[in-house]
């Protein structure tokens, strides 16, 4: 999935720093990755962890997570994916509200793609409430949705706007494709809340950060993930049918510094990696004041080249050259 700060291209030098700087048996450690966003980090670490504890506060995140790192035993379900593949398209919220020929005339999917995602996600519901699936199952075939979906939505990068015509994925017809997960013998934590809620509740030995660092707030940029997810009725808002959205202090310049020091106050866990990087709300003065107030502080960089999508049909995409940072402390408990 193309995601705001994805780590996906980052994971390599993620790992290699955290394994490099912590002194225990990996094989043996709780790893806690707490904003997860598309679990890039957290499947990086959970073949080789004890446990990974997994967390963000979009549902649409807690879904894919679920699924990635909740579901650890391998199952065929096949038989499922086929059956919802074949099913006849609905005229439900999804079509009438962002569909081509839908009520509201906005184009985030072709007419014949947004009934599908009705007709898929209504028959998930009903195999849910009929007992007919468990909860691993029902998360792994509603990730599976968001994966297909997001495939062929008719935007340039995010869901904060959408094309004036199809482009050519968004004509394709939405098959509906397996998600993935790993299979492990333990099992994991997944959880769909505040950071500087949650952290009051957990502990473990290494605690990986990736919060927001810029302005754009997480659940107007992919709404649409969260309304295929949450499945609710609501009166979509203006051109772009928003829904009512969760926003991130971590998102605000007057209350990025106050919830990360808290943060890092109430964590429970050895070791503290913080992802940033150099254009982010906090500077890295400002971070580093903070974080050496709890512990011994250290620094690891690397230069490595970010695309940006055009607002184009045709995604000219542009590398731009950014330096990421990966903040750590060793923090005295
Ligand atoms: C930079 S992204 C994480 C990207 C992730 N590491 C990846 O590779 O996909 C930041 C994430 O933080 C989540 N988020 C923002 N504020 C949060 C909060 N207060 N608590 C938990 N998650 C939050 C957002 O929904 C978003 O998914």
């Amino acid at each position: 999935m193309n995601y705001i700060g994805s780590k996906h291209t980052l994971s390599k030098f993620i790992k290699n720093t955290i394994l490099k700087t912590v002194e225990e048996d990996i094989s043996q450690i709780v790893f806690c990755d707490l904003f997860a966003g598309t679990g890039a980090i957290s499947k990086t670490f959970k073949p080789i962890v004890k446990q990974v504890i997994t967390n963000d506060i979009e549902y649409y995140s807690f879904v894919l997570n679920r699924n990635y790192v909740g579901n650890h035993s391998k199952y065929d379900y096949s038989n499922f994916l086929n059956t919802l593949n074949e099913l006849e398209g609905v005229e439900g919220f999804v079509f009438q509200n962002y569909s081509e020929d839908g009520k509201a005339g906005r184009l985030y999917f072709s007419s014949e793609n947004g009934k599908k995602i009705d007709a898929i996600r209504q028959e998930i519901e009903h195999w849910k409430t009929e007992e007919k699936i468990n909860n691993d199952l029902y998360y792994y075939l509603l990730a599976s949705l968001i994966e297909s979906a997001d495939k062929v939505a008719n935007t340039a990068s995010v869901y904060g706007a959408y094309l004036k015509s199809l482009k050519k994925t968004a004509q394709k017809n939405l098959e509906l494709k397996s998600a993935t997960f790993t299979a492990t013998k333990n099992s994991h934590q997944v959880f769909n809340e505040d950071a500087n809620e949650l952290i009051k509740k957990i502990s473990g030995n290494v605690l990986y950060l990736d919060p927001p660092y810029n302005a754009r707030q997480y659940g107007a940029n992919y709404h649409i993930l969260n309304t295929i997810a949450i499945y609710d009725s609501f009166e979509p808002k203006g051109k772009t049918g928003l829904r009512t959205y969760y926003k991130s202090s971590y998102c605000k310049k007057n209350e990025v510094k106050k919830s990360f020091e808290e943060l890092i106050k109430n964590a429970t866990f050895n070791y503290i990696f913080l992802s940033y990087n150099n254009e982010g709300l906090m500077t890295d003065n400002e971070v580093e004041t903070i974080m050496k107030k709890y512990g011994k502080y250290s620094l690891a960089t690397t230069n490595y080249q970010r695309f940006k999508a055009d607002k184009t049909e045709n995604r000219n995409h542009k590398a731009t050259s950014t330096v990421e940072y990966l903040h750590i402390l060793e923090k005295e408990l």
